[in-house]
């Protein structure tokens, strides 16, 4: 049964070894593995990054779209060049984005870097420089389990993958199981058009997030720490592992493995990362249970976000109070990550519940005339620019119908059409689905293709059930995705009634 499981593992890390789907490919890794090939098509043929590609992968976020991403393709094809026009690519700071046939980012020396404050007190502290003393280890080894659950429990520590779960009750959850066999996962997937933060975590400060996930490993009693890293972060990638082999003999207590991605952004979804992990098609399991309970092989998992990892060593050194104090409306400092219409595109350190003004303030100021923003990556809509005073965090946003999610902001001025720009949302999250659950699949096909002919048409009509079909995804839905991807549509007809009248 163990063989099984552990050689089904191996399918998707084979098959990208090998350079993906193919007939040959598929008859040798059944022949390494057993798995049947069928399983081994059906698993290998959900993920984009093993479908083999052209050279050059242009990103269609929304943020490479309004700085010019469709212009950047059609220059590229005209010069001859091979082009694949992707999703995101998770460098909206560098937008008009595009990554070369080896991952790089394409004509680099052009491109703009992230900035952030240079404050030593901070609590992530990305200007900073590395340390691998490893302190918070040290003093979390003497405090013990209780000791430790206390201080993330006073610190009010949310998860910043995107929900804000309190941290303390995830970590209690898995290490109070039955099981003693128990692990944890890092999710380094960030893939939601906006958000760079995670990459900007991995390659500044992966000591921090190391040391956070040893802690938690500490806690929960695992042995093995995975770090499940998006595909295209190979800088990323081999920060982390740099990083590792620098901490050396303090994490030697743990055995860290690394599963790359494979292009899904359905899987930075935890249970859909698990199946990934696993070898299979990265859908999102039904819940309950959940991975505290049920995670990776069916044991007791705590899958949490880099960022929420790297804010643990902090709390363990300076107390959980005093990371708590750092934020406004809410706990603790937060990555925001910000690009769109705005000077200084980047990740910006702010107090938890800084309002929009307050981040394009240290990011620049405004480029044209704002219009619209969308707060926290393509799941979360899109707002008018007057709720710019409004605290930009977990509980307020969700009560004003939107959420803080990966806290990817994206500012649009009024040179933008809102109809469009929920067009291009809505082909993310068509592209994206799993395809597992009717609403879902059928709802973001039928909503990109209603918005699209009112688009052609300038007739309104095209969108008379939006609505509906919007709340039916959301009530229907088994995962995030599909609960949230009707918001970009419904939330510009909501809020920008001019931009959907007959054209
Ligand atoms: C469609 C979808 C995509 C997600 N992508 C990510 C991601 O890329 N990174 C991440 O940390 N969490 C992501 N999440 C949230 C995770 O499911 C999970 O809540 C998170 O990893 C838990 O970590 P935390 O407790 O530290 O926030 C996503 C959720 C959904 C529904
Ligand atoms: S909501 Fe969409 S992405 Fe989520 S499981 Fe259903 S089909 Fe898949």
């Amino acid at each position: 049964m163990l063989k099984k499981t552990a050689d089904r593992e191996r399918v998707l890390p084979l098959l990208e070894e090998l350079g993906g789907v193919t007939e040959e490919n598929v008859k040798r890794v059944h022949e390494l593995t057993g798995v049947p090939e069928a399983d081994i098509w059906g698993s290998g043929t959900f993920y984009h990054l093993l479908k083999g590609g052209p050279g050059i992968r242009v990103c269609n976020g929304l943020s490479c779209r309004i700085m010019g991403s469709d212009q950047l393709a059609a220059d590229l094809k005209a010069k001859g060049k091979e082009v694949e026009e992707v999703s995101c690519l998770g460098q909206c700071d560098r937008a008009p984005a595009a990554l070369d046939e080896s991952m790089k980012v394409f004509d680099a020396a052009k491109q703009k870097r992230s900035i952030t404050p240079d404050d030593p007190r901070l609590p992530l502290n990305l200007g900073g420089e590395q340390n691998f003393e490893y302190a918070a280890l040290k003093k979390a080894r003497e405090l013990g389990r209780d000791g430790i659950l206390k201080q993330i429990e006073a610190s009010g520590l949310q998860g910043r993958g995107g929900a804000g779960f309190p941290a303390h009750i995830k970590w209690k959850g898995v290490s109070s199981q039955p099981d003693p066999v128990r692990y944890v996962v890092c999710n380094a997937d960030e893939a939601e058009p906006a958000t760079f933060k995670d990459r900007e975590t991995m390659l500044r400060r992966s000591d921090k997030m190391i040391e956070g996930m040893a802690i938690a490993a500490l806690v929960v009693g695992a042995k093995d720490i995975y770090f499940y890293i998006r595909g295209e972060f190979n800088a990323e990638a081999e920060a982390v592992q740099a990083a590792l082999k620098r901490a050396g003999d303090h994490v030697k207590d743990w055995n860290w493995h690394f599963h790359r991605g494979h292009g899904a952004y359905i899987c930075g979804e935890e249970t859909a990362l698990l199946e990934s992990m696993e070898g299979k098609r990265g859908m999102p399991r039904l819940k309950p249970p959940f991975p505290h309970e049920f995670g990776f092989r069916g044991k007791p998992t705590l899958v949490s976000n880099v960022e929420t990892f790297a804010c643990v060593p902090y709390i363990i050194n300076e107390g959980g109070e005093k990371f708590k104090a750092w934020g406004k409306t809410e706990a603790g400092s937060k990555l925001y990550c910000i690009s769109g219409h705005i000077h200084n595109p980047g990740v910006y350190e702010l107090p938890l519940g800084a309002t929009l003004e307050e981040l394009v303030q240290a990011a620049g100021g405004y480029m044209g005339n704002p219009m619209a923003f969308s707060p926290g990556g393509a799941s979360s809509g899109f707002l008018p620019i007057d709720k710019r005073n409004e605290p930009l965090d977990f509980k307020g946003l969700q009560k004003a119908g939107t959420m803080l999610g990966s806290a990817g902001v994206v500012v649009l001025n009024d040179t933008v059409d809102m109809a469009r720009a929920a067009q291009w949302q809505l082909e993310f999250f068509e592209d994206e689905s799993c395809g597992q659950c009717a609403p879902c699949r059928i709802g973001s096909r039928y909503l990109h293709n209603q918005v699209t002919k009112y688009l052609e048409t300038g007739d309104p009509a095209a969108l008379k059930h939006a609505n509906d079909v919007g709340w039916e995804m959301e009530e229907g839905s088994i995962c995030g995705l599909g609960m949230v991807a009707h918001k970009p549509l419904v939330d510009s007809m909501k809020y920008f009634p001019q931009a959907f009248e007959k054209r």
